[in-house]
């Protein structure tokens, strides 16, 4: 799909994030709902837009690397000169789907960061993004723009049917590319740590690093909102239809289903029940089509009043291991 965002478009929502309003975005991962990440009362408006947890810090995204070091205080990283190197090393991520956890500098409102002292930030590579973050100049504290807890948005649309009356613009970059949300990497201990699973992968991060990559098991997140989290979007129910939903592989022979079930497959096979509706993600079972197409299939079987969605797996290695994270919270 094309994309239609004009500069006066880029200009005229640049001006309302300086104002203090809410702006949609594109990026690569999935939309984003943005304010200025230097506006405590701008960052507040997130967490209402969304019914967001006061407990659920932000991610920040700027324009270039050069921008880091106006949001992060890295005097206050547990080794300054080990944490400047694996910057550095992870440099050629970005543009792209990795964010990095931080010391968050007093620029930074402290909204942003939900009642801690550090924040995620990352630049992001969609060009709709890009040109905004340089027309407004500063950092833009931006969540996935949706509901709290719903299916993060991949198109324009999805931003308008939740969060349509928060934002002043939503800018239509056309279906985001990536389609699951930025990989979250924690550079506040010796050990770096991935705490949400993404594109960039932790065998990647591991190489670029040259060290081992911590990982946090899904089953070893807490289910319930309890402060401080370690990372309060890994709560294990979340990103999740409002239609039940089960894992294919958790299906045994003689499973006791619902009359109308759904089904989304990342390749065409053979079913042990007969679906009301199926979608296909990928011809081949290309996982980067799986992550692209299936937070989409998700909302659109969610509108089908089915009684139940059952959803393909795959081994979670790669960005397996990003889309598995994922079905597993959304089937909760
Ligand atoms: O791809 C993405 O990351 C998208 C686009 C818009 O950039 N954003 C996104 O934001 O997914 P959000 O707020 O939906 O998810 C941010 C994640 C949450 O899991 C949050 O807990 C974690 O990053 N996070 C942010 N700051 C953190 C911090 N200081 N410590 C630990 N986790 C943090
Ligand atoms: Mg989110």
């Amino acid at each position: 799909m094309a994309t239609h965002v004009t500069p006066e478009q880029i200009a005229l929502a640049a001006t309302a994030l300086a104002a203090g309003k809410l702006v949609a975005f594109p990026t690569e991962t999935v939309y984003g709902i943005g304010a200025d990440a230097r506006n405590s009362e701008a960052v507040r408006r997130i967490f209402e837009a969304k019914g967001r947890p006061a407990s659920n810090p932000l991610i920040v995204h700027v324009a270039s690397f050069d921008q880091f070091s106006s949001c992060a205080d890295l005097s206050r990283s547990f080794d300054r000169a080990l944490v400047e190197r694996r910057l550095t090393q992870l440099s050629g991520f970005w543009p792209g789907p990795l964010s990095v956890v931080l010391p968050a500098a007093s620029a930074i409102a402290k909204e942003v960061c939900a009642g801690g002292d550090t924040m995620a930030i990352r630049i992001p590579r969609h060009p709709v993004a890009l040109a905004l973050l340089s027309a407004f100049g500063g950092p833009i504290a931006a969540p996935s723009a949706n509901i709290s807890n719903y299916i993060s948005p991949t198109t324009a649309e999805h931003v308008r049917a939740g969060l349509g009356d928060a934002a002043a613009a939503i800018l239509d970059g056309g279906p985001c590319e990536v389609g699951i949300e930025s990989t979250v990497l924690s550079l506040l201990e010796e050990t770096p740590r991935v705490l949400r699973p993404g594109a960039v992968t932790r065998e990647q991060l591991s190489q670029a690093l040259g060290c081992e990559v911590g990982a946090l098991a899904p089953s070893r997140q807490p289910l319930a909102a309890e402060a401080p989290l370690l990372s309060p979007g890994l709560l294990a129910k979340h990103y999740s239809p409002r239609t039940p939903v089960r894992l294919l592989s958790s299906l045994g022979p003689s499973a006791d289903l619902p009359k109308n079930v759904g089904a989304i497959l990342f390749r065409p096979r053979e079913l042990p029940f007969a679906a009301a509706h199926t979608t296909i993600l990928s011809p081949t079972g290309n996982l980067e089509s799986v992550a692209a197409n299936l937070f989409t299939a998700l909302r659109e079987q969610d509108t089908l009043g089915l009684g139940l969605i059952v959803v393909d797996t795959c081994d979670p290695v790669g960005l397996g291991e990003a889309i598995m994270d994922r079905l597993l919270r959304a089937a909760g």
